[in-house]
């Protein structure tokens, strides 16, 4: 099955080494980020799990939940910890789905048969407390992913949930923002109190608007 932007995300129960994950009830009203991965005991894959764990704190401060997902079994994911722990300098603080028989896997998507028909692929899935699905990005096996641009992602996200505006090329959290097309200049001042600049008809920009 394949999942595409604005899709519910599918819920699903699964074992993981914090215990079961009914996943719905497990998002609560979070923001989450499902991450997928080839294989426990591979070398990137070990340096990801490290990174997101020290990122930990910057997801919380944005209510977002984290889950990984690998298809080896629960007392894989539990040796595997040890050596991520050991070698990242770290603790590993959120669950990693047990995925052996891809049931998880094939709801998202995360098998690519092309790519391998033996492993998953590296995909990001973002979800709303909507439950519906933000942001898919996919990498190579060979590629790890980039967190702190996942957590740029996150902030574009959250603020354009709220907010008529999208995040311009390389935005980053403070700088100014686009109003979107479908707001008449005629209406950006009561709307973005803090000004605005007409470049083009179609190309206004604002100060970010929730800082
Ligand atoms: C890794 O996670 O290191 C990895 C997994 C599969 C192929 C290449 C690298």
């Amino acid at each position: 099955m394949s999942i595409r932007l604005g899709d519910i995300a599918p819920d699903f129960v699964a074992e993981s080494s914090e215990g079961k994950i009914n996943f719905h009830q497990w998002l609560g009203n979070s923001w989450g980020i499902l991450f997928s991965h080839p294989a426990d005991f591979t070398p990137v894959c070990t340096t990801e799990l490290g990174t997101v764990a020290k990122l930990k704190p910057e997801f919380e401060k944005r209510n977002v939940k984290v889950i990984a997902l690998s298809v080896d079994p629960v007392e894989s994911h539990l040796n595997w910890i040890k050596d991520i722990n050991e070698t990242q300098n770290t603790t590993v603080n959120f669950p990693i789905i047990a995925d052996p028989i891809f049931e998880v896997s094939k709801l998202y998507d995360f098998v690519h048969p092309n790519a391998s028909d033996k492993f998953t692929v590296r995909s990001v899935v973002v979800i709303g407390p909507d439950k519906k699905v933000k942001l898919i990005i996919t990498y190579p096996a060979s590629t790890g992913r980039n967190f702190n641009e996942l957590l740029r992602v996150i902030d574009s996200l959250q603020l354009t949930a709220n907010y008529s505006v999208a995040t311009p090329a390389n935005w980053k959290h403070g700088e100014d923002v686009v109003v979107i097309p479908s707001i008449k200049t005629e209406d950006i001042p009561a709307k973005f109190p803090k000004g605005f600049k007409e470049i083009k008809s179609y190309l206004r920009t604002t100060p970010q608007p929730n800082i």
